[in-house]
């Protein structure tokens, strides 16, 4: 099978080290893809929103599935483009149609999907430009702290978590009245605060059969014992020590179910991956956010996880087969650390030098994906982006994965590389 993959980030070069490893894989290509993915596949110098020359590209290569990583081209409507187009229409692309990946495009339809599905999540209300004095009165019955939420899509920096009234208001008031977050913040979702442990959980879904791939843990912040500003993710941990068998059913009985049978019976079509981003409140599963796609860096620990063929996965997904495929699990634990360029998420330099990833490579159970590096005009790796590398390390125990991924993370450097050195230690009570 010739396999177009979309993205450029570890997620993706994870996506790609897994499908090049499958021997249904043919010719992989990513667009745009990075250092890490011109090792294993060859990229193409393609945008993933440029639609029609992704088309033109599946034509002229016979292209036989594409993959969607990022969530930009779903919102978009990639799917929905490929479906009506009279050339390429018989192509699957895995990733949902325009109207299921406003899951992610749009907290408020996700919030009142899950209102109508009785999907449980924090008690909210939207508010607009229009309604800011209705807004300002509810806030003000609200206790605190309060979240307060732009609608669409902002880079995963809309989200505020407000100590008063007084900073909820204000902040209300620059995200409708200001554009704080430009469109993004024509509409604001009005939550409540939860109180909890947070996790991820990733399904594979083809609008009627699902599977339910490994949990994760992410690190968001910056600074060690989750303190600083907001990151894409600094780390992830698969499995998760407090998702036990028994707060996993409820998660798929309370959540995955009817979201799946929400989407169907509101004729949403829905193939491809939905990342639910959840809240353990003491024992019981609240839905914080959808996300239609997989999660970067939680992909670096959970695709490594996965033993059975992921080509002949993403194709039962993209096929409607999804019900005859076996899902195969390892109980390894993976742990994963991000690499970062000094100055992230503020501003930081590119184009650095990176040292020791020849030298890593030898190194036992250990894999380093990229997340943003280019190549120098010598072969040599350079940084390339906030987040540069996302190195996992698999192993029978916490402890061991972390230990490998760490013994990697030692070797490889550059100038002001910035890591957290306390990737899963939170876990380690629950074990
Ligand atoms: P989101 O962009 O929706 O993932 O939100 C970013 C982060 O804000 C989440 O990962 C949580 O850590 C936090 N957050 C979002 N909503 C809530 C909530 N209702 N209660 C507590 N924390 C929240
Ligand atoms: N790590 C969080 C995300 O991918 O959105």
């Amino acid at each position: 099978m010739n396999i177009l993959l979309l993205g450029s980030g570890g997620r993706e070069h994870a996506f790609a080290w897994k499908i090049a490893s499958s021997p249904r894989c043919g010719h992989l290509y990513v667009a745009p893809g990075n250092a890490g993915t011109a090792s294993i596949a060859e990229n193409v110098p393609i945008s993933v929103t440029d639609f029609e020359g992704i088309a033109v590209f599946c034509q002229e290569k016979s292209i036989d599935m594409v993959v969607v990583g990022p969530e930009e081209p779903l919102v978009k409507g990639i799917v929905d483009f490929f479906k009506n187009h009279t050339s390429v229409g018989h192509i699957p692309v895995i990733g949902p149609s325009q109207k299921g990946a406003q899951l992610e495009g749009s907290k408020d339809f996700s919030k009142k999907f899950m209102q109508r599905h009785g999907i449980p999540t924090a008690a909210s209300q939207t508010f607009t430009k229009q309604t800011l004095e209705e807004g300002i009165t509810y806030l003000q019955s609200q206790s605190v702290p309060i979240v307060l939420k732009a609608d669409g899509l902002a880079a995963g920096k809309g989200v505020l978590i407000c100590q008063s009234h007084e900073e909820a208001i204000a902040s209300l008031k620059e995200m409708l009245l200001d554009a704080k977050f430009g469109d993004a913040s024509s509409k604001v979702v009005i939550e409540q605060f939860l109180q909890g442990i947070e996790l991820s959980v990733f399904v594979a879904t083809d609008a009627t059969s699902y599977r339910i791939l490994p949990e994760a843990k992410d690190y968001k912040r910056i600074g060690e014992q989750d303190t600083g500003l907001n990151t894409g993710g600094m780390g992830a941990i698969s499995p998760v020590p407090f998702a036990d068998q028994s707060f996993l059913k409820k998660v798929e009985e309370r959540v995955v179910i009817p979201t799946i049978k929400g989407l169907e019976q509101e004729n949403i079509p829905y193939t491809g991956f939905l990342f639910i981003g959840l809240m353990n409140m003491n024992g019981d599963p609240y839905v914080i956010e959808y996300n239609v796609r997989m999660g970067d860096p939680e992909t670096e620990a959970v695709l490594p996880r996965i033993k059975s063929d992921f080509v002949d996965l993403l194709f039962s997904m993209g096929t409607l087969h999804l019900d005859e495929y076996q899902l195969e699990i390892s109980t390894e634990t993976a742990a994963t650390v991000v690499m970062v360029a000094g100055g992230y998420p503020g501003s930081y330099d590119k184009g650095l030098e990176i040292s020791g990833l020849n030298e890593v490579k030898s190194l036992e159970q250990s894999i380093v994906f990229h997340s943003g590096t280019s190549e120098g005009k010598e072969g040599e790796i350079l940084t390339n982006g906030g987040r540069v590398l996302a190195v996992t390390g698999l192993g029978n125990t916490l402890d061991q994965a972390l230990e490998r991924a760490y013994q990697s993370v030692n070797g490889i450097d550059w100038k002001d590389q910035y890591h957290r050195k306390d990737i899963g230690q939170d876990l380690k009570s629950y074990l």
